[in-house]
């Protein structure tokens, strides 16, 4: 992968109501070209699915589970990292992605429940992917697309057991591990 180095931050995942949306949350970061999910809840078993999805489809994206996240942001940004956290409330993202496409590390936040106000200070932009309330999966696809380097559409994933083959119709996948193997079901 080329481009800035971006992670995201997931706060406040519930693992008895949020399990859909935080897997969605890792699989869009990593397919729009996050290195990485940071977790700030405790279920491994989300961090597994994840990493279990992302080794089959390529790439080297990981998730770290049950981070403290004060902890990592500060450790982002004494590390020179940017952290852009995404609200509703904040500037609109058409206004300040020139400004953001200018980071070369990055760390972007999403929230679940009610985000603490520490973060909104931490934070170097809150971010609103438009001014009306949707969700942080359509969030970090929106702002991904507009800071990236290049075309995180077109990007490649190294060393996958499953690739697919783009098609005007039906499904054609490629199991790498099996030479002879494209499943057109
Ligand atoms: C479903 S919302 C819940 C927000 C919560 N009720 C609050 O007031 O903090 C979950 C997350 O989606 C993201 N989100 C939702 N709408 C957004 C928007 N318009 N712009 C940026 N992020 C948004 C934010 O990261 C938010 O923390």
């Amino acid at each position: 992968m080329t481009g800035k180095q971006i992670i995201v931050l997931r706060l406040g995942h519930r693992p008895e109501r949020d399990k859909r949306i935080t897997t969605h949350v890792g699989l869009t970061a990593r397919a729009f070209g996050a290195e990485g999910l940071l977790l700030a809840s405790d279920d491994r078993a989300i961090a597994d699915n994840i990493e279990s999805v992302a080794r089959r489809w390529g790439g080297n994206f990981y998730v770290k589970n049950n981070v403290n996240w004060k902890k990592e942001i500060q450790s982002w940004k004494n590390n020179g990292g940017k952290v852009c956290h995404l609200s509703m409330y904040g500037l609109n993202l058409s206004d300040v992605e020139s400004d953001i496409k200018n980071w070369h590390k990055i760390m972007i936040i999403v929230g679940a429940e009610k985000v603490p106000p520490e973060v909104y200070d931490m934070a170097d932009l809150n971010v609103a992917v438009g001014n009306q309330p949707h969700s942080e999966v359509a969030a970090i696809s929106v702002t991904m697309d507009r800071i990236s380097d290049y075309d995180p559409l077109k990007q490649e994933f190294g060393d996958a057991e499953l690739s697919i083959v783009p098609t005007s119709r039906g499904k054609k996948v490629i199991d790498n591990t099996n030479s002879d193997n494209i499943n057109n079901n």
